[in-house]
């Protein structure tokens, strides 16, 4: 199975029971309102949840979510994770245990013997019968919280908006459980003085028909028969690893690194796999995928009895014009002992090489926009400088206002030219779509501009933009203090082309037609050139519009 496709089946599975979970605390916070309160919307959460689709996603979503963790837990390399990723590791494996025993005493028992596990009596056995297991399900809770909280952390964390939404998101992740924590307290206090009335508890009992001491005992064979599955699923997973890691030990190999440091490592570990084991610091952009080259060493010795590169490294290594003895460390697994150098310097500590940090970058595909205004240069030559300084501000108000409103993000201002990208959190063709409104009403923004300072001006302001969408390396760059969202790679290189171009033009627009594609826009009214690009194989179909106004785009999605 694909690494793409588990990963996709795990989000899948994970957001079911994130939904699970966030639909269960609302329906525990209606203990604010009243006991009944939580009643009524506990029929709605049983319609969905024990319906035979409610059923069929949540109990599918807990099975491959489980088995898919045991599975990335058997195919670690190594178990050094960061404290966080440890955490959420920890929390995920211990659930099971710890919900079992309110799934089997409501789900189970209603499924198996009829028994009534509405709220009242739950409550009445967390709060007045057993308040040790309301402890126990409030800790289990809060564990299954903690742990969709992490995932949802890492999931999102590359997310242009995500620095922006997380305070949010941060408020929302703890008002949510204490508002269902004081919803249940609450419902328990109110169950508690209602069963102190005479004859409460025993219609209670009467009407939802708990289970009696041989289905309790059947109910507790089914718990621990589940729990005895689990470990032994558990021990199964760590005795493989545990019988891998002594056959790969049997058959280790030596990496040397300069100083000299000696890593050996069970054979099949590539050179990256043994820094990051060791924790030498050791250069990885892409995460260890083969893309970016930033990983590669120079091999000193035992070059030739590595296997040959993959096809994939030798372009990579072709790309970047690398010597013969070069190799990719992510993608080489010595089979001999060899000596090798890193040759570039790590710019992240260890333990981040150890997770895909925001700092090492991400592949998307995005649209990128090259702004630049012309011959602002000769203009500003006898310009006071605070008066350069006062219209390239607004200049850049005007534009950047243009771009975010239409959904991008401004990334670089530099002299006069501005660079966007679009569509990180909604996809190259919403990008693409933006990206070229956001072209339009830049030309707009800038000619209602040049209208306002007419009389400061010798000349109107004249803008010339390109735009381009592909797939680019996104990712947070940049030292010490000054780090920031930017895309790298050649979409970018293509796209900042392509504004160069509209001089020669003498056009407004040079827009690629890969966003027309991807934008879904005809752009065939406008002609089509086909445009070489320095240090770049092939040429760039384009096409070349003289005034962005006339320019007709279909209503925007969002
Ligand atoms: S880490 Fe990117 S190519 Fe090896």
């Amino acid at each position: 199975m694909s690494p793409t496709l588990i990963r996709q089946m795990r989000l899948g599975a994970a957001f079911v029971l994130l939904t699970y979970l966030i639909l269960h605390f609302l329906n525990h916070a209606l203990g604010l309102v009243s006991l009944a309160a939580m009643e009524a919307g506990r029929w709605w959460f049983l319609a969905l949840w024990r319906s035979a689709i409610g059923t069929l996603a949540l109990y599918g979503a807990i099975l491959v979510h489980g088995v898919l963790a045991l599975w990335l837990l058997y195919q670690r390399p190594s178990l050094r994770m960061s404290v966080w990723e440890a955490m959420q590791y920890g929390l995920g494996l211990v659930l099971p245990a710890l919900l079992a025993i309110h799934v089997v005493a409501t789900r189970v028992a209603w499924w198996q013997m009829g028994s009534d596990d509405r709220y009242a009596r739950v409550l009445l056995s967390y709060w007045v019968v057993a308040p040790e297991r309301g402890i126990w399900q409030a800790i289990a809770v809060a564990s299954a919280w903690t742990h969709a909280c992490i995932g949802l952390h890492y999931w999102l964390r590359f997310r242009p908006w995500y620095p922006r939404a997380a305070p949010w998101l941060l408020t929302i992740a703890l008002l949510l459980p204490s508002a269902a924590l004081a919803g249940f307290v609450a419902g328990g206090r109110e169950v508690t003085l209602l069963a102190r009335t005479p004859g409460w508890t025993e219609t209670l009992t009467r009407q939802t028909r708990p289970p009696d001491a041989t289905e309790a005992a059947a109910l507790l064979r089914i718990r621990l028969g589940f729990l005895d599955a689990y470990l032994a699923a558990l021990l199964v997973v760590l005795a493989a690893r545990g019988g891998r890691a002594l056959w790969r030990r049997r058959r280790s190999v030596r990496i040397v690194y300069p100083g000299p440091r000696v890593v050996s490592v069970p054979i099949g570990f590539t050179i990256l796999d043994a820094s990051r084991a060791a924790g030498i610091p050791h250069a990885s952009v892409c995460g260890g995928r083969g893309r970016c080259s930033t990983c590669r060493v120079h091999v000193t010795r035992g070059l030739g009895e590595l296997p040959a590169p993959s096809a994939a490294e030798r372009r990579v290594l072709a790309r970047v014009g690398a010597a013969g003895d070069v190799r990719l460390a992510c993608q080489t697994r010595p089979t001999h002992e060899v000596a090798v150098v890193p040759l570039l310097a790590p710019s992240i500590e260890p333990e981040a090489s150890f997770s895909a940090d925001v700092r090492q970058g991400h592949e998307a595909e995005i649209a990128v926009l090259f702004a630049d205004l012309r011959g602002f240069t000769r203009m500003a030559e006898p310009k006071l400088p605070y008066d350069v300084v006062f219209v390239l501000n607004r200049y850049f108000e005007a534009v950047g206002t243009a771009i975010t409103g239409a959904g991008g993000i401004t990334n670089q201002f530099t002299g006069d030219g501005v660079m966007a990208l679009f569509g990180l959190d909604t996809g190259p063709a919403e990008g693409s779509r933006a990206a070229l409104a956001a072209a339009r009403a830049m030309v707009e923004r800038v000619a209602a501009l040049s209208a306002e300072l007419a009389a400061d001006l010798p000349a109107p302001l004249r803008i010339g933009i390109g735009v381009h969408a592909g797939p680019a390396v996104v990712g947070r760059m940049g030292w010490g203090e000054s780090f920031y969202l930017t895309a790298v790679g050649d979409t970018v290189h293509v796209a900042a082309r392509l504004e160069q171009a509209t001089k020669d033009y003498a056009a407004e627009l040079v827009v690629s037609e890969a966003i027309a594609g991807y934008a879904q826009v005809d752009l065939s009214a406008f002609p089509g050139h086909e445009l070489a690009v320095r240090n770049r194989a092939g040429h760039v179909r384009v096409r070349v519009i003289p005034r962005a106004a006339a320019l007709r785009l279909p209503a925007p999605t969002r």
